[in-house]
């Protein structure tokens, strides 16, 4: 109505354009993937969320819902997210690929690179305060980075040239095998909080 904001107006069309993007990936054929494809893993949660996280890629249980982080992990996912009074509806949570990898095998360069310009564009519309990069492959992605892990985390880093702050932590899936390291992502959460504006 004449009566919305600005603010309000540019809400409504990031949506679209949001949701044009995720036509996109339906669509898309720009790497392998897509061959054998039933479904496609766009990310979810709403358009106005602070906090962006980023995994790897769809694991069974999302490929079968069309959803991130339904499975295992994300079900560790949630219990941290709620230890530091998030829930799933107020963040938005998305992975590097978005389609599913055979096999869970890891993301190959050629992948990530075909898939970046959606994951930027997604960070664009959504424009969030922080993004917590989960694991290596979202780390390297997202940074424009070789280094490990363990020196990426407990740093602010900033996002491509729309320098939103990032932080790294480990990949919830690893916590399942290595639960005695929840505390660490817990920890890097909480530094996440600490640095916004
Ligand atoms: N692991 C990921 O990296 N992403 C998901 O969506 C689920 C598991």
């Amino acid at each position: 109505s004449s009566e919305a904001s600005d603010g309000y107006k540019g809400q409504d069309s990031n949506s679209d354009i949001l949701e044009a993007l995720s036509n996109k990936v339906r669509a898309c054929q720009a790497c392998t993937l897509h061959l054998n494809r039933q479904n496609t893993v766009f990310g979810y949660g709403p358009i106005e969320a602070d906090w962006l996280f980023v995994g790897e890629a769809p694991g069974s249980e999302e490929y079968k819902h069309g959803l991130p982080f339904v499975g295992r992990a994300g079900q560790l996912l949630n219990a941290i997210l709620f230890s530091i009074g998030l829930t799933r509806d107020n963040v938005y949570i998305t992975n590097v690929l978005k389609c599913r990898p055979p096999g869970n095998r890891d993301p190959m360069g050629e992948e990530v690179i075909q898939c970046e310009p959606y994951l930027h564009g997604q960070i664009g519309r959504i424009n969030p305060e922080i993004i917590v990069a989960m694991g290596r492959f979202a780390a390297q992605a997202l940074l424009k980075s070789t280094a490990s892990i363990a020196e990426l985390r407990g740093q602010r880093h900033e996002y491509s040239e729309l320098k939103i702050p990032l932080v790294v932590t480990y990949h919830p899936a690893y916590l399942l095998r290595a639960p005695l390291e929840k505390k660490k992502l817990w920890n890097d959460l909480q530094f996440a909080q600490t640095l916004f504006v």
